[in-house]
């Protein structure tokens, strides 16, 4: 990387959809010469009305679409595969139904290969942080969506990567979770100032979280 350049570079980034458009094969343009960059360290929000483009974006940042036009670069690369250096906490939930919570938590920190005790250890403290002791034995279809959600958050934060994608994490959560979890989001990013693409319907949230919205 360039000592100075972005962490992440957006750099004019068109995406086209192939749709299954009524009468035959449609396209559909999610996203039109979209230029954003973040700086290493920065924590930016995304804010925009359901069906702009939000998620599609992250997926290209994250490596799992392609640009149809334009380019867009991790650290001075452009990105054209899975973007393993990043870590993606998606919109949906997609923990593993084989796995139990504890299993799921340290999916990630397996992949980096950090040891048994040490991940077991991290995993039991990111539980505690988002009050799911007791549950680790649990497989997802066993616990509420939120409590998959949480799951699914501590699962990326517990692997610290060096840079972040939250698409909506705290959406479904009650007022009360959310609440926790921004907070611990914000010591976290205070002690760790990983470079962080948020997005969120939120606005409050947005003013709360970030150094620059967009
Ligand atoms: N795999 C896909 N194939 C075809 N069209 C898609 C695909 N994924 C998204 N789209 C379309 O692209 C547009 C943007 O979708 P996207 O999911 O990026 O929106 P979003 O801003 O994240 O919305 P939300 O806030 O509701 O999550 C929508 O019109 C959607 O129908
Ligand atoms: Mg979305």
């Amino acid at each position: 990387m360039a000592a100075d350049g972005p962490v992440i570079d957006i750099d004019h980034v068109y995406k086209l959809y192939t749709t299954r458009a009524p009468g035959g094969a449609g396209t559909l343009l999610a996203l039109r010469d979209i230029t954003l960059d973040v700086a290493d360290g920065e924590f930016v929000t995304l804010v925009g009305p359901s069906g702009c483009g939000k998620s599609t974006l992250l997926h290209m940042v994250a490596g799992l679409h392609p640009a149809t036009a334009g380019a867009i670069r991790y650290k001075g690369r452009e990105v054209t595969q899975v973007n393993t250096g990043i870590g993606y906490i998606t919109q949906g939930d997609n923990l593993l139904p084989w796995r139990t919570l504890q299993g799921n938590v340290e999916l990630a920190m397996e992949f980096k290969g950090l040891p048994p005790a040490e991940r077991r250890e991290r995993a039991r403290e990111y539980i505690h942080l988002v009050g799911l002791d007791g549950f680790e034995e649990f497989y997802p279809h066993e616990l509420s969506g939120g409590m998959r959600k949480r799951a699914g958050i501590i699962r990326t934060l517990a692997w610290d990567p060096p840079a972040i994608l939250m698409d909506e994490p705290f959406g479904p959560l009650d007022a009360q979770t959310r609440t926790i979890l921004q907070d611990e989001l914000l010591k976290l990013w205070a002690r760790t100032q990983r470079t962080t693409l948020f997005v969120t319907h939120d606005l409050v949230e947005s003013i709360a979280l970030s150094d620059r919205i967009v």
